[in-house]
């Protein structure tokens, strides 16, 4: 039975883990620390509500005393880190923010897993943890940087990232390697491809294509369209998350990908012709600044090591995305509008405190 911290977890790939692993492993206690910005909804997780395994804490990774109080209180076995900003469009027009939670959030968590796991020292002077701890930074295949029209990112690929959001994983990413090494803390990594899947918010490029088409508003199509991001089921993503949690070995980084890579402009066109709508819609915008032409994932070392392998084909996941989206017409409402603030305010609001409401 093991206490685990989420972070993140109101988020799109944080409240899919959170479900995921209440279904895997039900007798585990969950504690999601999320400070709800815009990315988080808390009616992503609404089937847990009320379950004795589940905790919500309101606040900011970057809160020492907040995250050292909830390792007191709890006593993790696991750390899972999802909080972030995500957005690379936003991070071009906002990158301080982008430092502050992704870096020095991550630190924080670091030091806090670090104080709460530590026993003593070995004759070297290096700390020793208690057993079975393990903390799982979950960074992104974007700190490689960009691809050629060849070739995929392994783990030994120099980090070359591009955008305020990339470098600032590449950083946590860093530091998290840093501590194993330094501090001989029990840390993974893992660098996975772009997710799509249900819960997604309507700013990346698969939901806000689909919401554009059911609206019949035009689709902004980036540049000439022909970037290649490497898709993977959300779900996938938290299977492969759960592996790496128990089976990757201490200090390894794990890239997780599904090999399946598609042009922007080919996925464009599969949502407007899965809606039955025409191409007029497309629209060739200005191009984001330093766009990365193409990513592209190995996981060979998952795969082989691990035994991890992705169940969603593309076609299978792709229509039960846009389906989901077609169905889920009140999640998809109150975030458009914003009552999914309101929805959070008035479960959680000031209830929230260290250790969960
Ligand atoms: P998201 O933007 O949907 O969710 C981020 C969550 O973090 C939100 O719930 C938000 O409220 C919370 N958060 C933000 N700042 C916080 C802070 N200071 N303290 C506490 N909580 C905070 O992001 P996502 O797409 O679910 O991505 C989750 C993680 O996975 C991120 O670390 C991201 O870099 C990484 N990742 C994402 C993808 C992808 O395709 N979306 C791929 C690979 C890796
Ligand atoms: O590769 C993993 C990364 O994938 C994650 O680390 C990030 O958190 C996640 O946001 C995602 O980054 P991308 O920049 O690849 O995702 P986004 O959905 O923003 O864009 C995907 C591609 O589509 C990219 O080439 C830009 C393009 N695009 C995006 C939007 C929002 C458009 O052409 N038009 C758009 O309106």
């Amino acid at each position: 039975m093991k206490k685990v911290l989420v972070t993140g977890g109101a988020g799109f790939i944080g409240s899919n883990f959170i479900k995921y692993l209440a279904d895997m492993r039900g007798s585990w206690t969950i504690v999601n620390l999320d400070a709800l910005t815009y990315a988080g909804n808390l009616e992503n997780l609404k089937d847990l509500e009320g379950s004795e395994h589940y905790i919500f804490a309101k606040g900011d990774i970057t809160d020492r005393m907040l995250v050292e109080s909830l390792f007191e209180t709890h006593g993790f076995d696991y750390v899972i880190n999802f909080a972030a900003e995500s957005h690379v469009d936003r991070s071009i027009k906002e990158p301080e923010l982008f430092i502050k939670t992704n870096v020095l959030g991550t630190q924080c968590l670091l030091d806090a897993a670090k104080t709460s796991w530590q026993t003593g020292r070995d004759a070297d002077g290096y700390p020793v943890y208690r057993n079975g701890v393990k903390y799982l930074q979950v960074s992104t295949d974007e700190v490689y940087g960009a691809l050629g029209n060849t070739g995929k990112f392994t783990e030994t690929t120099p980090l070359a990232p591009n955008s305020p959001y990339s470098a600032s994983k590449a950083s946590a990413d860093m530091l998290a390697r840093a501590y194993h090494r330094t501090y001989r803390l029990p840390v993974n990594i893992t660098r996975c491809s772009n997710n799509y899947g249900p819960y997604q918010f309507p700013e990346k490029l698969i939901p806000l294509m689909i919401v554009n088409t059911l609206d019949s508003k035009p689709l902004p199509v980036y540049g000439d369209g022909l970037q290649v991001r490497d898709w993977l089921h959300v779900k996938d993503h938290c299977s492969a998350i759960l592996t790496v949690l128990e089976k990757g070995q201490p200090g390894e980084v794990y890239n997780i990908g599904g090999n399946n890579e598609r042009a922007n402009i080919e996925i464009v066109r599969l949502i407007l012709k899965t809606l039955g709508k025409t191409e007029d819609l497309i629209r060739h915008v200005e191009d984001r600044l330093g766009h990365d032409r193409r990513y592209a994932i190995d996981n060979t070392k998952i795969t082989t090591e691990l035994g991890w392998e992705p169940a969603y084909t593309f076609e299978q996941g792709i229509k039960e995305t846009i389906e989901w989206y077609c169905t889920h017409t009140d999640w998809l409402s109150h975030v458009r509008s914003g009552a999914y603030m309101a929805y959070c305010e008035s479960h959680y609001g000031n209830k929230s405190r260290p250790g969960g409401i």
